[in-house]
């Protein structure tokens, strides 16, 4: 069987969960791509950190040259966070004619459109499943599975780490801050969890729906943001009284050629399905002109679930790795360092 080489730009909760994926499923993956997956690198910022999970500790470093440079790596698997730094590395990568998995909203909510197009540019893939919704397959069904339909709006609950405060708030008596300490030490919340209770990790995922709902570059800068942090537990518990559940609510429409994008706690009736919405699950309805209404849900951060997104993106791009515009294999091996794409 031939291999494909993969490296890794981080390995904390979803870097762990991908190679932990990777051990666990290789013959799936083999069989449903065909190749097999070789972890050539991984990058981390200090390499006598204890893992969760073993791993050869050859294979990991803190020069990024060994990952973006590195003959015997094809694809990229982006899971170290942050936004400057990244975005030059991601483009390396695309100058080295390597494929790029990520899963950082962050970065795609900004420099989405200018790295999708260095992509393009270069003949390779950059696919960011995992940036939106954790587990739910939400970008794929908008780009495919909704691809004939013209979007209209799109509502969810997107943010795990408020989702869970929130619905523990409403069930125990924890304070704010244990129900967010609970959602890191799970690993739901970003390094600085202040983009999520603020609202802004869920504006960065409202931004990439967007842009693919309606096909158009949208600035983050346009979004009105409103997180948590006002939020009380008297607030949440006299809404329950009142039959009312409050969520941190994303929306996005489009009407007469204007887009608006808004994130901000919401009060939803009880029998509201998107009020059912519990713990680090996220929801996302999506309205089409023709499909009507559509809702899509599940777990919506965490280790798993994120590394299932990004593992299915990883066979996406090793089955595109593996296909000619007429559908023939034509596997290039990695150390010959080309960059073959679907589009090519
Ligand atoms: P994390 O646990 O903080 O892990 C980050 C990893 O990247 C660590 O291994 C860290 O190294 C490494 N790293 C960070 N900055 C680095 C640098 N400058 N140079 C070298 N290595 C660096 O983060 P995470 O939760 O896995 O999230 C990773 C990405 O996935 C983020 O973009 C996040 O927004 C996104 N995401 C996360 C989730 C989730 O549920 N956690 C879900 C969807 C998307 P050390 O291990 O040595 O510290
Ligand atoms: N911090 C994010 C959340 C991770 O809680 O939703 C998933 O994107």
């Amino acid at each position: 069987m031939k291999t494909v080489g993969v490296g890794l730009l981080g390995f904390g909760t979803v870097g762990t969960g991908v190679i932990r994926l990777l051990n666990q499923d290789q013959p799936q993956v083999e069989q449903s791509t065909g190749y097999h997956i070789s972890i050539e690198k991984v990058l981390v910022s200090d390499l006598n950190k204890e893992r969760k999970i073993h791993i050869d500790k050859n294979l990991l470093t803190i020069n990024p040259d060994d990952v973006l440079d590195n003959p015997n790596i094809d694809i990229i698997i982006e899971v170290m966070g942050g936004v400057e730094q990244t975005r030059n590395y991601l483009h390396r990568a695309f100058q080295n004619k390597k494929h790029v998995v990520t899963a950082n909203k962050d970065l795609l909510a900004v420099y989405g459109p200018e790295l999708l197009q260095a992509a393009k540019d270069h003949g390779c893939d950059l696919y960011y499943e995992a940036s939106v919704a954790g587990g739910i397959p939400i970008l794929r069904s908008l780009t495919d599975g909704l691809a004939a339909d013209r979007i209209q709006k799109i509502i969810g609950i997107v943010n795990g780490t408020t989702n869970y405060i929130l619905s523990k708030m409403a069930r125990e008596p924890v304070s704010y801050e244990q129900a967010l300490g609970e959602a890191q030490s799970l690993g739901f919340a970003e390094a600085d969890p202040t983009s999520d209770v603020e609202g802004l990790d869920a504006a960065r995922k409202m931004v990439i729906l967007s842009h693919l709902a309606y096909s158009i570059p949208v600035d983050l800068d346009d979004v009105t943001i409103e997180g948590i942090t006002g939020v009380e537990r008297e607030d949440i518990l006299y809404s329950q009284k009142l039959g009312y559940a409050i969520k941190l609510v994303g929306v996005t429409e489009t009407a007469n050629g204007q887009i608006d994008i808004r994130v901000s706690p919401t009060l939803l009736p009880s029998t509201h399905p998107l009020a059912a919405v519990e713990n680090e699950n996220n929801a996302v309805y999506v309205y089409g002109e023709a499909v009507g209404e559509t809702m899509f849900y599940g777990p919506g951060a965490g280790e798993l679930p994120t590394a299932t997104a990004v593992v299915s993106d990883l066979i996406s791009v090793v089955r595109n790795l593996s296909l000619d515009v007429n559908g023939h294999h034509i596997f290039i091996p990695s150390k010959e360092k080309q960059c073959v794409s679907s589009e090519t």
